[in-house]
């Protein structure tokens, strides 16, 4: 028997002033998405920006359904959209911002397991590690690739 331990890196900001510009653009992407939100059950407003290999940014918001499953998360309403739309271009960075209302959380919305599942997805179709950034008013959280929101992931159907 051996214990072993998993360590995750990342970086915090207290303010989104300390970020590079291309992230602090991201990141008022994210908290623009929200306006997309549709969440009359919940009131929970997520939005997300993607950015692209190319540099172009795709928004989505979270998408909500009467019948409560039929409703998407706002990454993955990003994500799929840009593996719907524009096939073939890496993902580089996504930033995600939630909140009730108008509010954004004071410490950085995490995203659910399945949008962790669909992250590593594109991470490894991309043969390019995508980044985080998950935002709150308190500080802002970036993580450098999916596997540190998700340790052990699986991402293979072969028995090696
Ligand atoms: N939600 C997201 O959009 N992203 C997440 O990662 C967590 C949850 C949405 C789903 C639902 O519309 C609302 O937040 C409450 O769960």
């Amino acid at each position: 028997m051996t214990d072993r331990r998993i360590t995750i890196d990342y970086i915090e900001y207290s303010a989104v002033g300390e970020m590079e510009p291309g992230d602090r653009e991201l990141v008022a992407a994210a908290l623009e998405a929200r306006e997309g939100s549709y969440s009359p059950y919940s009131k929970f407003r997520v939005g997300a920006a993607l950015r692209l290999a190319d540099g172009t940014i795709v928004k989505g918001a979270n998408q909500e359904n009467v019948a409560y499953p039929s409703g998407l998360c706002a990454e993955r309403t990003a994500m799929f959209w840009a593996g719907a739309n524009r096939p073939g271009v890496a993902f580089d960075t996504l930033a995600i911002v939630g909140g009730n209302g108008e509010e954004v959380c004071e410490m950085p919305a995490a995203p659910c397991g399945a949008c962790r599942q669909v992250m590593a997805e594109y991470q490894r179709l991309y043969d390019r590690p995508l980044k985080i950034i998950l935002i709150g008013t308190h500080a802002i959280y970036k993580f450098s690739k999916v596997d540190d929101i998700l340790p052990l992931i699986f991402d293979s159907l072969k028995v090696e």
